[in-house]
């Protein structure tokens, strides 16, 4: 499929697997230029291989827990040097835990907040400037359902995605 996608670039965050893994790979298909990010450089290293082989762009490599404070700038950088600039982001890095119980400690909301819409919201923020500037740009959320059976600390986090971009 042709999707006109040839000779853009996108930075893809969760990339080492799953379903960041199976966008990194039809993006490459497509011809898009990547920056592939995740905390395990032998599994991105391993998708690299595989995106070279099947004819596409070497993508460049973001090693990187988005956790860590300084994360969205680092993984924003890296992903400018290498790509120039950022034409599509896909926001996948994320997770969730098991269910949790009422009083779980505060270290599981805030985890599952921070890694789920607070570092999405910032590499998005940064990204941001340089696709409005050239009046084209796409922004790509994986979030997950709105409607959970049990209390799962990353349902919320990915509401607060949902309202976010729809303001965006
Ligand atoms: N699969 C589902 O049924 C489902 C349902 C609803 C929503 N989702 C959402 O879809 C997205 C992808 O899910 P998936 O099932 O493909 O998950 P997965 O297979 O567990 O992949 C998660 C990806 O996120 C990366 N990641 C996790 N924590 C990270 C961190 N601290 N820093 C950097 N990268 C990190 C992982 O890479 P490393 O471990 O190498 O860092 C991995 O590439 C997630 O946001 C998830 O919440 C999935």
């Amino acid at each position: 499929m042709d999707l006109q996608l040839n000779g853009k670039t996108a930075l893809v965050t969760g990339a080492s697997m799953g379903i960041g893994r199976a966008i990194a790979k039809g993006l490459a298909a497509e011809g898009v230029r990547l920056c592939i990010a995740a905390r395990r450089r032998n599994l991105l290293e391993d998708l690299s291989k595989e995106i070279a082989a099947a004819g596409g762009p070497a993508p460049v490599l973001a090693v990187v827990d988005v956790m860590e404070e300084d994360a969205p700038q680092r993984l924003t950088a890296t992903a400018l040097h290498g790509l120039g600039q950022i034409d599509i982001l896909v926001n996948c890095a994320g997770g969730s835990r098991p269910p949790v119980a009422i009083d779980a400690p505060e270290e599981e909301w805030s985890h599952a907040m921070t890694l789920n819409f607070i570092r999405v919201r910032q590499v998005t923020h940064a990204v941001l400037p340089g696709m409005i500037e050239r009046q084209w740009g796409r922004v790509i959320n994986i979030t997950g359902k709105s409607e959970p059976e049990r209390l799962i600390a990353a349902t919320p986090a990915k509401a607060a995605v949902h309202a976010w971009a729809k303001g965006l």
